[in-house]
């Protein structure tokens, strides 16, 4: 271990410095999203040392609460939030610098309040007139705010202090309306000023897809159709749709997950080498490919989409349907399950199908990659007891299980010529431990400092609805027959198999 250790690659010290005086305001504040990710991830990042002395937050929502009140319901969920012992000071230093102020977010008056409320706050913490406005609301809100915040003065960008807007997802719900929201919000704002969020790309080992592919040089050479056969993506949550039965009746699991999670993933395991890491020079790349994405002929849905709901079932206990959930239809039509077959039309990927699923209910947790490579010819071993050849097969593991694991094949000792396969297993925590982490900190922290590489540009968003569109279509015309098709606690419906055994494949067995 203290070998490798040695041959870590410390970045020099402007890559970890504290970003500078910053106010944060967080529209939603008294949400979910505030005291389970974004708290917790201040906290982090200034026990990291990365959150500038000159900070503080303001939360705005329609809850009736005081700063006082604010504050001591947030230091009692923050116990229940993080994992580790609290540094009470620094847990003391932050919740010092948190206000609140009361308002509905289609008031122009709370806007002239919010206006002085942040004169009042900058002056006291010095945070130098640069804001951060955090859209946790519902989206529905998300252009109201920002053209109040632009009415009240508080956009304008004046003596070098900065504006900048995040912009919690979905980002629209289809083509069209992502295309509104857009023209809605480019009226006040400039492209370099909006920070459209996707929490998949604070992962690290989302962001190590990157390095990976491009810090070595032994993969990048076998990486196209040459080498690969296909991949395939799967996101499975054991989870239903807990409290959130409003919103996921709206969305479904293809809007929920595929335009924006699965598509950065594809984009950054697709995507030709960018020029360098800046922010656009990334973009760009993860946009081309993107846009090669063919898609999804209307009369193409029924075969290279596939949809599911689960029934009842069990995963350790018994669990209900998703029709028997808080706020869903008993006779809902909404997806729990999806999965497509893509392809990218381009010299790299043509003829290389990636296949992507992702469901609800399902029988493990588990984000992964599996790249898997064409077979080897076989002449070599006919006259062997070796009857088949395993391919290789590459597997980047992101959560819960963080690593990298490379599968070939090797001889099983002993007289004769058989074959077995071996994996290749590289696990993060083993090389470099374990720091607490929400995946929300190196997104705030990018976005103090002006870094807007692990955001979505408008283009990414639009032409992510504009694959996924014609299927959303084609299932709102065809009311499903079958749902529910699959059982919780399982991998999802029988037509998914289907999906890939009609091009000779099936989905890896991923061990439970
Ligand atoms: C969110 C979706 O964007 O991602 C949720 O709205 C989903 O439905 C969540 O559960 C999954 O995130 P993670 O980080 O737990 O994989």
């Amino acid at each position: 271990m203290a070998a490798i250790k040695e041959a870590f690659i410390e970045f020099p010290e402007p890559f970890r410095e504290p970003a500078g005086p910053c106010l944060m305001v967080i529209f939603g504040a008294a949400g979910d999203l505030t005291k389970r990710k974004l708290v917790p991830a201040l906290y982090n990042l200034a026990k990291a040392q990365l959150l500038p002395k000159e900070f503080a937050v303001v939360g705005i929502a329609r809850n009736e609460l005081t700063t006082e009140s604010f504050r001591e319901k947030l230091k009692e969920d923050f116990a229940t939030f993080l994992s580790e012992p609290v540094d009470q000071p620094l847990l003391d230093w932050l919740i010092r610098r948190l206000y609140y102020l009361t308002g509905t977010f289609s008031d122009p008056a709370v806007y002239q309040e919010l206006g002085a409320v942040l004169t009042r706050v900058n002056k006291e913490h010095g945070t130098a007139g640069n804001y951060l406005y955090y859209l946790a609301t519902n989206p529905t809100f998300f252009s109201v705010i920002v053209s109040q915040l632009g009415d009240a003065g508080l956009i304008a960008e004046e003596n070098g202090q900065w504006r900048r807007v995040i912009i919690e997802k979905p980002f629209g719900r289809d083509l069209d309306s992502a295309r509104a929201l857009n023209r809605e919000i480019t009226k006040t704002l400039d492209e370099r000023q909006i920070y459209r969020i996707d929490h998949y790309l604070g992962k690290e080992t989302v962001q190590n897809i990157m390095v990976f592919r491009f810090g070595n040089s032994i993969f990048e050479p076998i990486w196209d159709r040459r080498y690969i056969d296909h991949v395939q993506i799967t996101v499975a949550e054991t989870v239903g749709v807990e409290q959130r039965g409003v919103y996921y009746e709206e969305a479904g699991a293809l809007r929920d997950m595929i335009p924006n999670h699965i598509f950065q993933l594809i984009a950054l395991i697709a995507m030709e080498p960018p020029i360098s890491f800046d922010a656009d020079a990334v973009r760009d790349e993860k946009a081309k490919v993107l846009r090669a994405i063919t898609p999804i002929e209307p009369e193409d849905v029924l075969t290279r989409a596939v949809r599911g709901q689960y029934g009842p079932g069990r995963n350790g206990h018994p669990m209900p349907a998703y029709k028997a959930e808080l706020h869903v239809a008993p006779n809902s039509a909404t997806e729990t399950y999806a999965a497509l077959k893509l392809l990218i039309d381009n010299w790299r990927w043509a003829d290389v199908p990636f296949y992507v699923r992702t469901g609800k209910r399902m029988s493990k947790r588990v984000t992964e990659i599996a790249i898997q490579f064409r077979r080897p010819p076989f002449q070599l071993f006919r006259k062997t007891s070796v009857d088949h050849l395993t391919p290789n097969l590459l597997v980047l593991q992101i959560q819960p299980e963080e690593g990298i694991k490379l599968r070939f094949g090797a001889k099983v000792p002993g007289p004769t010529v058989r074959m077995g396969s071996v994996n290749m297993d590289f696990r993060y925590a083993d090389y470099f431990g374990t720091t607490p982490s929400t995946g929300y900190e190196t997104l705030l922290h990018d976005c103090m400092k002006d870094d807007a590489t692990l955001f979505h540009r408008a283009d990414t968003v639009e032409v992510g609805w504009s694959v996924v569109s014609p299927v959303l279509d084609v299932w709102k015309a065809l009311p499903p027959r079958s749902f529910p098709n699959y059982e919780c606690g399982t991998w999802g419906p029988r037509e998914a198999d289907e999906l890939l055994k009609r091009d000779g494949r099936h989905w890896r067995t991923i061990e439970t």
